[in-house]
């Protein structure tokens, strides 16, 4: 199967949370960590994310004075992306993955694809990846949220994993953790990494994992 080098990114607290119970955006990661991302987001083709994150957080998915932007691609099977969301403004163009027969005309620069559901709202990853990579998309990078961090992980589509932890404990049973998804069932359904490298990176630490 053709498809782009996926990596994937985010910041969690050290019990494994990216954001607050309330499901709200938070800062999580530091300075220097911001940086490594913003360089990351340069050298990629497309910025994935999904319709939860968009929800949640209305990310822009841009790089603030750059002239190349990366494609921003959301996965959204129901077509729920509202047309003011700030990833569909903006000078970047924006690729929506859609349900069968749910598309609709977001906007301008919005290009909207329907793909098939590999199950129940879950859009098949595959087909994605591959349509991606027709269209010149050679490296992408899955910003989140845990839903779809799970999904590439459970699929085994991802070549890095990288982590950034802040040393600070968000807590709470409603707060989205770094893979949400239904989870495994027993130890031999567990979704082996290797740790391929660990550093310190302002007051957190950036884990770089990649398939077992
Ligand atoms: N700290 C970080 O690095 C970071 C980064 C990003 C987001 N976040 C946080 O993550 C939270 C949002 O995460 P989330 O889990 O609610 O949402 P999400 O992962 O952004 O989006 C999940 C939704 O995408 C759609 N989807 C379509 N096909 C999918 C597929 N194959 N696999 C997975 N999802 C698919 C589904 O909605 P439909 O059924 O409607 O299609 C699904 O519910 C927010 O609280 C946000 O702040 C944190």
């Amino acid at each position: 199967m053709k498809r782009p080098y996926v990596i994937i990114n985010c910041a969690s607290s050290a019990d494994g949370k990216i954001a607050l119970p309330s499901r709200k955006q938070t800062r999580i990661s530091c300075k220097e960590d911001r940086k490594r991302v913003l360089e990351l987001r340069k050298s990629c083709d497309a910025i994935l994310v999904g319709i939860g994150t968009v929800l949640s957080d209305d990310p822009h998915l841009t790089i603030r004075g750059s002239k190349k932007q990366p494609i921003r691609v959301v996965l959204d099977s129901r077509c729920r992306l509202p047309k003011d969301a700030k990833v569909v403004s903006g000078n970047a163009k924006t690729i929506v993955f859609v349900g069968k027969g749910k598309a609709r005309p977001i906007g301008e620069d919005v290009e909207v694809i329907e793909v098939k559901e590999e199950k129940e709202n879950f859009l098949d990853l595959k087909e994605i990846l591959e349509k991606l990579y027709d269209k010149g998309v050679k490296k992408l990078l899955v910003e989140g949220g845990g839903t779809v961090i799970w999904s590439f992980l459970k699929e085994k589509m991802f070549d890095e994993f990288l982590v950034y932890v802040r040393p600070v404990i968000i807590g709470g049973k409603t707060s989205p953790t770094i893979a949400d998804g239904e989870g495994v069932e027993s130890e031999d359904e567990m979704i082996r990494l290797k740790v391929e490298e660990v550093r310190k990176l302002g007051e957190g630490l950036l884990i770089k994992y990649v398939p077992g």
